[in-house]
């Protein structure tokens, strides 16, 4: 089992660019199933979820071909239209395969994901819309079975704007007889890259990044060549990297806008971030105010940066106040946190964390999920000590090669296997 061991204390310097964004090339690649052929994706960043994607896929009778960041699927006739549980329960975005599989062949059979560290993260909102556009579905034995004659389009709208459940039903949609038309839906940059996606896959689709999306079915779909959208999560991760140890580092290959609510929050504590088209520094500084977040849908601040920024806040002048709304047990990194130092409090979904400079020292810490990973990481380069954080292989789903970014910047951070 892989570890990290850290020994921070000193400003991060220089210039790191982004990979792909791991929360769109599950989606995108899941995608291709509705045409049978040969799709290209690029910039496919290198992740353990990126694998298990690969597995059901090839599972699925698809052949998967990976060159440097460029992935080929290959998309055949399937002998079983079914996802198996040892696959799914490894990322619980295989359920993803559902819409897609059902759409094209009219039945699937798949795993129930299971629990999950951060929420128990039902599919309802997956499930409810599919029996809306006419499929039957039942759940047993653990898994979801699936069928439908032909799906039908119909007026949805979703009890909150989940992204997973935007996803599968914009997928299941494209080959519907009639319109869909998608209301409250989940807005995120990643929903947009799939319709573009799917777009150029010949579906018809209009409205994504608004709360209305509008499908007219169309017969089928052609193989296409699609590039993914730069990891927005990964660049706020980097950008607070150079935050919390008072350096000087330019995030490149991103997209600024889709991570507006960071900067803003960043701004607010004092922070001077400048940012182009496809890059953003952030320069240095000694002190920071707190600041509160709320979690919310995108275009609010997102969940997946919550543990990252509440290590930045440990070492805020003043007193801030973090409500996660999305997940309603994302807080397991608090406990670590407060293992090298941290005066967190957490209550519910509330943490009130009191910000002292140079208040962490370094420990032995455990993430608990891939968040939390990055989170540790960065109160490791935040303290001159040695920190040693395990479980890494949750850091290894989301992020490629974290460390090694990291070190192209000047931190003391290496990987050991023990
Ligand atoms: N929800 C339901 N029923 C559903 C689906 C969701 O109640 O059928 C609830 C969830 O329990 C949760 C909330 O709705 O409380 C939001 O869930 P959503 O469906 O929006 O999230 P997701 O699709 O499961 C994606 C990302 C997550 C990210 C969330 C929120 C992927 C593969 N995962 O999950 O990413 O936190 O959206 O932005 O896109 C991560 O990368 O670390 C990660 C967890």
């Amino acid at each position: 089992m892989d570890i990290i061991i850290i020994k921070g204390g000193k400003p991060l310097k220089g210039s790191v660019a982004v990979s792909g964004a791991k929360n769109a090339a599950l989606p995108l690649l899941f995608s291709s199933l509705l045409a049978e052929g040969e799709h290209r994706f690029d910039n496919v960043p290198l992740l353990k979820d990126i694998e298990s994607t690969e597995l059901l896929l090839n599972h699925l009778n698809c052949e998967t071909q990976r060159i440097g960041t460029q992935m080929k699927v290959t998309v055949n006739q399937p002998e079983s239209l079914v996802a198996p549980y040892d696959i799914v329960r490894k990322m619980r975005a295989s359920i993803l395969c559902l819409g897609p599989l059902l759409a094209r062949y009219g039945k699937a059979k798949v795993s129930l994901p299971g629990g999950c560290a951060i929420g128990s993260r039902p599919i309802n909102l997956h499930i409810e819309p599919l029996r809306q556009l006419g499929a039957q579905i039942e759940i047993e034995h653990g898994y979801v079975i699936a069928k439908a004659k032909k799906l039908v389009g119909d007026r949805i709208v979703f009890d909150f704007a989940t992204v997973g459940g935007t996803e599968n039903i914009m997928m299941a949609a494209t080959l519907c007889k009639g319109t869909t038309i998608l209301e409250n839906v989940a807005k995120e940059p990643e929903i947009s890259d799939l319709a573009r996606c799917l777009r150029s896959m010949g579906a018809q689709i209009e409205g994504e990044g608004t709360s209305v999306i509008t499908i007219e079915g169309v017969d089928e779909l052609k193989p296409t060549d699609h590039r993914v959208i730069p990891d927005r999560i990964e660049a706020g991760t980097l950008l607070l990297a150079g935050a919390i140890t008072g350096g000087d580092v330019k995030v490149i290959d991103c997209v600024p806008s889709d991570v507006d609510a960071l900067i803003n929050k960043m701004t607010a504590c004092g922070f001077e971030i400048d940012t182009g088209v496809d890059w953003m520094r952030v320069k240095p500084c000694d002190r920071w105010r707190a600041v509160d977040v709320n979690t919310a849908p995108y275009p609010g601040f997102p969940t997946d940066l919550q543990a990252q920024f509440m290590a930045l806040m440990t070492q805020a002048d003043g007193t801030s106040v973090i409500t996660e709304r999305i997940f309603e047990n994302r807080f397991m990194h608090v406990q670590e946190l407060v293992r090298m130092g941290a005066k967190i409090t957490p209550k519910s979904q509330v943490a009130v964390v009191r910000g002292e400079k140079a208040g962490l020292s370094g420990a032995q810490v455990m993430a608990t999920d891939l968040r939390a990973s990055a989170s540790l990481i960065l109160a490791g380069l935040a303290t001159a000590d040695e920190t040693v954080v395990s479980r890494i292989y949750h850091l290894d789903r989301g992020y490629e090669k974290l460390e090694v970014k990291l070190q192209s910047l000047g931190a003391q951070i290496e990987r050991c296997s023990v």
